[in-house]
């Protein structure tokens, strides 16, 4: 988490820096700030708050420059905790965490440094205060090898003021030469305007000194490959919608049909097709939003490959000695490839002897690099921190892998009924507004629960979590027959209760626990494909789907379920683009 970026060339910096903090403001925006050299010093301009709050700063002097757009972890936000952080000749920008920053700390203040903030991060500018003797790269590697943890690091000296350091471990960096001078960022899009990209490894760093750009390994100066060019278009806009949110939900229809494998074009379909055939067990490792489409992605491969599949947090999976029996494999789903908890539960598996293949939407993204095999999700960028669009290409993607296995098995599995799911996608979309309606039932509640059983619990997860991160209103998803071993005590007059209801066979159970909350006064809102059950006299509101194959049908049921959190997260003045203490991409443990 945390975005940063840095410039050097023939322009002025600070707009530069700017533009692209607003670009990276997606991987947190609790404070910003930036730093350039002007006349033989720093200066340095950070606020408390958004990027947009760094107004003021454009007006700093100078054409080497650092910045910095944060989620806080270590140090409450404020302007104090804000980077870039500066010590002696040096001033910085970090995105991970140091997690050996204490007895550092302790050892700087041995000698009498002071710290001016409670950040983690400070410390790097004293361990290259203290190691620097001419050589920074020397002292910046010195450094590294004092460090336990992430970083991305951005670093500026005063001895060399056009030169910007960089150095990465675990954390995203990109380096770009432009027509105007070259760049450091956590992300593509904060430079997609540079002409040549270059992925920084873990233990790599740079050194960027106008138009001239240097990589260097443990070992001394390496080349590097130039990444795929990046178009203008890959710089993420609005258009005509009010938020990101309700523009990536607009696309849901395109993510599904970009992300159904077609095996027949995928150039590594021989290869995982032999993995399948040697597969007798699946652990999906995911975090949030990724975890619930492993949910969904167990049911489709279970019902449909008879493969045992379990799903596990990754922060979980990763400290847990898992049992890596012959023949698993490992499914490391996640949007960004970036999820620390993720990639470390895919390396922890990989060590074990597992196959993994990584489930992602953004290539080149760390988790690339590390699994044997990728599937990309095709949803195209996305943007607001809580995940739509990109759910529903992991489904259509699992879906599709589920379909294959099951084949691979010698099972009989259709891929045509996967085809139909994009038209009915625009169908429930071309609905969703009816949430408008709904929204104002939740506001004044204490809480929100979503049920449902079978499939139907993934899609009551995943509406819960939308719900509580963008609109903040407490909220659980509850397996529906759970319910009365004890949640049911919560609900009493009014309580909003969404329960999902898609799977035929189990209509009759679902209902029952509908009627035990409607009995306690509680409101049902029934999402379902099963006309026949909107009218029932315990449902107070209905939202009726188009009929689907049922296994597959938490693609279209999550989608009223996000525009129910939007609205309500809209119509409590929230943004729900950036909700409170939350980023896109989660870097850190
Ligand atoms: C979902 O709305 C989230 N904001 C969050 O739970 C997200 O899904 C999670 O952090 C995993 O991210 P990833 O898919 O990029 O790994």
């Amino acid at each position: 988490m945390c975005g940063i970026i840095g410039y050097t060339g023939k322009e002025q910096a600070a707009p530069k820096l700017i533009c692209g903090l607003k670009r990276l403001e997606y991987r947190g925006y609790d404070s910003a700030g930036i730093a350039t050299f002007h006349r033989d010093d720093f200066s340095v301009f950070k606020r408390k708050g958004r990027v947009s709050e760094l107004k003021g700063g454009e007006t700093l002097q100078g054409n080497c420059g650092i910045g910095h757009t944060r989620w806080a972890t270590h140090g409450a936000p404020s302007e104090r905790n804000a980077h870039p952080h500066a010590f002696g000749r040096f001033v910085l920008v970090h995105n991970g965490i140091i997690e050996n920053y204490l007895p550092l700390r302790k050892e700087c203040e041995g000698r009498g440094e002071v710290f001016a903030s409670e950040t983690d991060s400070e410390v790097i500018a004293h361990l290259l205060e203290y190691y620097d003797s001419g050589d920074v790269l020397a002292a910046l590697k010195k450094t590294a090898a004092r460090l336990t943890g992430s970083f991305a690091l951005a670093v500026m000296c005063r001895d060399e003021p056009n030169v910007l350091y960089a150095a990465r471990r675990k954390s995203p960096l990109i380096v770009g030469r432009g027509k105007d001078g070259s760049y450091i960022a956590s992300d593509v899009p904060a430079i997609a305007e540079c002409e040549e990209l270059y992925t920084l490894r873990d233990g790599e760093f740079a050194v960027l000194d106008g138009d001239n750009i240097r990589f260097y390994g443990e070992e001394g100066e390496i080349k590097k490959e130039t990444m795929k060019l990046v178009s203008k278009a890959d710089v993420p806009e609005k258009g005509e919608y009010a938020h990101f949110m309700l523009k990536e939900m607009h696309e849901i229809p395109a993510a599904i049909a970009n992300s159904l494998l077609d095996f027949e074009e995928n150039s590594c379909f021989s290869a995982i097709n032999i993995v399948l055939c040697q597969t007798e067990y699946i652990e999906i490792v995911a975090c949030g939003t990724a975890y619930h489409s492993g949910i969904a992605a167990k049911h489709a491969i279970e019902a449909l490959a008879r493969v045992p599949v379990e799903v596990t947090v990754a922060s979980e999976y990763r400290y847990r000695d898992p049992i890596v029996p012959k023949g698993t494999l490992v499914l490391a789903v996640s949007q960004s490839g970036e999820t620390a908890d993720t990639l470390a539960a895919a390396e922890l598996a990989k060590s074990k002897g597992a196959t993994v293949i990584a489930v992602t939407n953004v290539p080149d993204s760390s988790i690339t690099q590390l699994a044997h095999f990728v599937l990309f999700t095709r949803a195209g960028r996305e943007v607001a921190v809580a995940a739509t669009k990109s759910f529903n290409a992991q489904l259509a993607l699992l879906y599709s892998l589920a379909v294959a296995l099951a084949r691979a098995k010698g099972k009989r599995a259709d891929p045509e009924l996967l085809r139909p799911l994009p038209a009915l996608s625009e169908q429930v979309l071309a609905e969703t507004e009816q949430m408008k309606e709904v929204a104002p039932l939740l506001l004044d509640s204490r809480s929100v629960y979503f049920i449902g059983r079978g499939a139907d619990y993934c899609a009551a997860l995943e509406g819960s979590l939308k719900l509580k991160e963008i609109s903040y209103l407490p909220s659980e998803g509850y397996p529906a027959g759970e319910l009365k071993h004890g949640t049911l005590a919560l609900v009493d007059e009014g309580t909003p209760v969404v329960a999902v209801l898609t799977q035929h066979a189990l209509a009759e159970k679902t209902m029952n626990a509908v009627s035990e909350v409607s009995a306690r006064g509680g409101k049902v809102l029934l999402v379902t494909n099963l006309p026949e059950y909107c009218s029932h006299r315990s449902v107070f509101r209905s939202f009726l789907l188009p009929p689907c194959e049922e296994l597959f049908s938490p693609i279209l049921s999550v989608i009223p379920l996000q525009a129910l959190a939007y609205y309500t997260s809209l119509a409590r003045g929230n943004d729900p683009d950036k909700p409170r203490n939350l980023a896109k991409s989660v870097t850190v443990e």
